[in-house]
């Protein structure tokens, strides 16, 4: 399997995706207890906490970095950096120069949210969340994993009925790197009419079909199904989209069970019946709205993990924003970071054991009851702050 092929000491080799060990909350190779050889010795991360609640749920998510790595003898280094709009306040750009060195010198990135309201009147080019975008672009980080798995404990925190969501296990691999978030022409221009905004959305079909496979192989290690979701009825660009994941799924992954499907009816059903969905992948902009739809299975955007994988440094970084309407309140849920780190761990390091003892940790931080407000729904649970549900985790990765 692919995990043999990864060289010790090098995340990018032979298995850029990590695919081999889609840990915890994805899915991960049986015989990846079997890499120790493979593994990499020491760690060293890059941390960017970002804006809003970025800093306090970041504090937590390296505590338990920090406390995971020691656990299980990893050698672990990180150094924190500025970027978006709390790079600003210091008189630094979005993305410092500075910032962009220590990530290219680190083995994985671990990125809080970048946006900030002051900006939100501003042209995307000069807001915060661009550095997000120019990160992601720099190292070709082409394949965001995004799983969607509800956490038993949780199952009440979701609006969605118990036999609808229990049992769901959904990983989004959501294209990162082009489509309408990238392609030009874009801008704002000018003609009789007035004044008039632009976005493209092309892609090639090289860049569908990298994505196609890294969708194609994860579901290989999970339950061989792919939701392939498009606009094929509307657009050229989806047309295209659609083709080539039926080429490439007839030329290499028979094995697996292909379905098109149209976005907007996606959307419906991962509410209706997230139980079928296995693997979902979708463009850049669809990926990104059906990732948020997977919060209210897990009951919180405070419960969603991601990893951006590709050929760069790789980063990790919850789905959700910087949240302006509870920063510094102390409700920011810190688990969606937590579980990044897991992800960090599990891709990066090539630890997956590491990432599953997150997860196992976070399970039973909740099954004790410990819920920050976003997941607080019912009676008799221990309502705690971002910091007292990292320690929550802490204590059961001591
Ligand atoms: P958001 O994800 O920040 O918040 C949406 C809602 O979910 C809010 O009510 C918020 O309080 C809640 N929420 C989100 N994360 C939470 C957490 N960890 N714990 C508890 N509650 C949580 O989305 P938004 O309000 O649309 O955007 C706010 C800012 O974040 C914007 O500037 C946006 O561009 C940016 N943003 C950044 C990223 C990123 O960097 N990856 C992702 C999404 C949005
Ligand atoms: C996400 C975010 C970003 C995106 C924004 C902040 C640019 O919504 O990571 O989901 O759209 O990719
Ligand atoms: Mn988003």
């Amino acid at each position: 399997m692919a995990l043999k092929r990864v060289k010790e000491e090098s995340y990018s080799a032979g298995d850029p995706m990590g695919l081999g060990e889609l840990g915890g909350f994805g899915v991960y190779a049986e015989d990846a207890d079997k890499s120790a050889e493979y593994r990499m010795k020491d760690l060293r991360v890059a941390v960017i906490p970002g804006d809003g609640i970025g800093p306090e749920i970041t504090d937590s998510a390296v505590a338990v970095m920090q406390a995971a790595a020691k656990k299980f003898g990893l050698g672990l280094s990180h150094d924190s950096a500025p970027a978006a709009a709390a790079a600003v306040d210091l008189g630094l750009p979005p993305l410092p120069d500075e910032t962009l060195k220590l990530c290219r010198e680190s083995d994985a990135i671990l990125c809080g949210p970048f946006g900030d309201p002051r900006w939100d009147n501003a042209p995307p080019a000069e807001r915060p969340e661009r550095a997000k975008l120019t990160l992601r672009k720099t190292f070709d980080l082409y394949a965001n994993l995004r799983p969607v798995k509800p956490v038993p404990a949780l199952i009440e925190s979701s609006p969605l009925k118990r036999e609808l969501i229990e049992g769901t296990d959904i990983l989004i691999v959501r294209e990162l790197t082009g489509g309408l978030y990238f392609s030009e022409p874009r801008g704002y221009f000018e003609d009789e009419k007035g004044r008039y905004g632009v976005n493209t959305m092309n892609y090639h079909a090289w860049e569908v079909d990298r994505i196609g496979k890294v969708a194609f192989e994860a579901a290989r290690l999970r339950r061989k199904r792919v939701h392939s979701a498009d606009k094929a009825n509307a657009l050229e660009v989806m047309q295209l989209w659609r083709e080539t994941i039926q080429k490439l799924h007839d030329a290499d992954y028979a094995d697996i069970a292909l379905k098109h499907i149209f976005i907007d009816n996606c959307c419906m059903q991962l509410v209706s019946s997230p139980k079928d969905f296995d693997v979902v992948v979708a463009g850049n902009m669809f990926g990104d709205i059906l990732s948020d739809i997977g919060a209210q299975l897990t009951g919180s955007l405070g419960m969603l993990p991601s990893a951006s994988l590709g050929e760069g440094v790789p980063l990790f970084e919850p789905v959700h924003g910087s949240a302006p309407d509870i920063t510094g309140t102390g409700k920011a849920n810190p688990l969606a970071m937590i579980l990044t780190v897991g992800m960090l761990f599990t891709h990066a390091a090539k630890r997956p054991e590491i990432g599953e003892a997150i997860d196992n940790a976070v399970a039973k931080a909740l099954e004790e009851g410990y819920r920050t407000a976003d997941i607080n729904r019912g009676n008799g649970f221990k309502l705690v702050n971002c910091k007292e549900m990292g320690d929550a985790v802490l204590k059961h990765l001591q």
